[in-house]
């Protein structure tokens, strides 16, 4: 049977497969370097609402409790999207006449709820849970920033394993006392105050970052 390829051949093969592993290499850097970018990430992104909701009038302004409007953060893993009804309850008789609030409007006469696009989104093969940070103690403002100072709701972490993990594996400074869990602005305990809190709360590290805990 003929040799199919040839000595000469041989040499520019393996030239092409040589260059083919060091562009599959570049490639992967790039790719890694572009996967960590807040253009990827989406850190920082502010996503196009069907209304222009302002945390920083409801909740800076008129300082209306996280609560009032993500009714189910410390009893489930959804914090929850407020319903129109909800809204309602003041802007029946605020603003009624208002043009920026008339999607409002016509979500509550035609019973049909406004289209709230994500701004936090992991992927579907990633467990999270809020109750099990809100009532251990991390705030609301450690993962999701100064809520207070947003006129728009703007991504303020990357979402990524690493920032997980980074918390986990020392979530002590992180912690406060349960009655700040929504406020804005919490100021630094010292290390001995939050060491307390660890012991407080009861948590331990070791289980924190295995995979099983976010991987299930
Ligand atoms: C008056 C009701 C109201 C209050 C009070 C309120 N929110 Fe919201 N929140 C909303 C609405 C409506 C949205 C959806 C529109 C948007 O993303 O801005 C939202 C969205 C969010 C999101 C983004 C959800 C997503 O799509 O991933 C976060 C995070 C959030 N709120 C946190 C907070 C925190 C923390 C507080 C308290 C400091 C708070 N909210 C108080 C109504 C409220
Ligand atoms: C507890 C009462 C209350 C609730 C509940 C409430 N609002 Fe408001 N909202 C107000 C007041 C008061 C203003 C006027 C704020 C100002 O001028 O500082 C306002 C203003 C607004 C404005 C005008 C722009 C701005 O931010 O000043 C929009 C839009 C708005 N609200 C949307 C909503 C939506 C959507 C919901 C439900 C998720 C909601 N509000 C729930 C009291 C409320
Ligand atoms: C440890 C970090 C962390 C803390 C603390 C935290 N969140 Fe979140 N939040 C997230 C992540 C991650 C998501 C996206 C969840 C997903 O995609 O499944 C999210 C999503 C949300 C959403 C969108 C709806 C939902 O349930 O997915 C709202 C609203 C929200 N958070 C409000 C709050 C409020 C209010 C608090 C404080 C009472 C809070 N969060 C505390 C990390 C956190
Ligand atoms: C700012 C700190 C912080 C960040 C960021 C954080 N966590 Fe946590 N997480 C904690 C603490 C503290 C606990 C409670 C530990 C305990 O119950 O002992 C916890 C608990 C959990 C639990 C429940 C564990 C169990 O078995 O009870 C899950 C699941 C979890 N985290 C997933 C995540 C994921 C996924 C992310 C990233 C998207 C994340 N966490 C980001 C601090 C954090
Ligand atoms: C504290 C939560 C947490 C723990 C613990 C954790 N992961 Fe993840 N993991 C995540 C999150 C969040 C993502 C999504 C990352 C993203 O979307 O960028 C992820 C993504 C991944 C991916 C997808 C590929 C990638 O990097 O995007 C793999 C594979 C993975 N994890 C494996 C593991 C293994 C193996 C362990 C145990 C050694 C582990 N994870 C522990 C939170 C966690």
């Amino acid at each position: 049977m003929a040799q199919v390829f040839q000595p000469r051949s041989n040499a520019i093969v393996r030239i092409v497969f040589i260059g083919g592993a060091c562009l599959a290499v570049a490639v992967l850097v790039m790719a890694v370097a572009f996967s960590g970018s807040p253009y990827v990430t989406g850190a920082e992104s502010v996503p196009q609402q069907p209304v222009p909701f302002s945390h920083q009038h409801h909740v800076g302004g008129l300082g209306i409790d996280c609560r009032y409007c993500h009714t189910s953060v410390d009893r489930s893993s959804f914090a929850g999207i407020p319903d129109t009804q909800t809204c309602m309850t003041c802007h029946s008789q605020l603003w009624t006449n208002a043009d920026i609030l008339a999607p409002v409007r016509e979500s509550f006469t035609e019973d049909r709820p406004l289209a709230w696009k994500r701004v936090y989104d992991l992927p579907d093969y990633v467990y999270f849970n809020h109750q099990s940070h809100v009532n251990n103690g991390v705030g609301c403002e450690s993962c999701h920033g100064r809520l207070d100072r947003m006129p728009l709701t703007q991504k303020k972490s990357s979402l990524s394993m690493k920032w997980c993990l980074d918390c986990h594996r020392n979530p002590s400074p992180e912690l406060r006392p349960s009655g700040a869990i929504t406020a804005m602005g919490f100021e630094d305990l010292s290390p001995e105050e939050s060491g307390q809190l660890v012991a407080h709360y009861g948590i331990k590290t070791d289980r924190l970052i295995e995979c099983m805990t976010c991987h299930r």
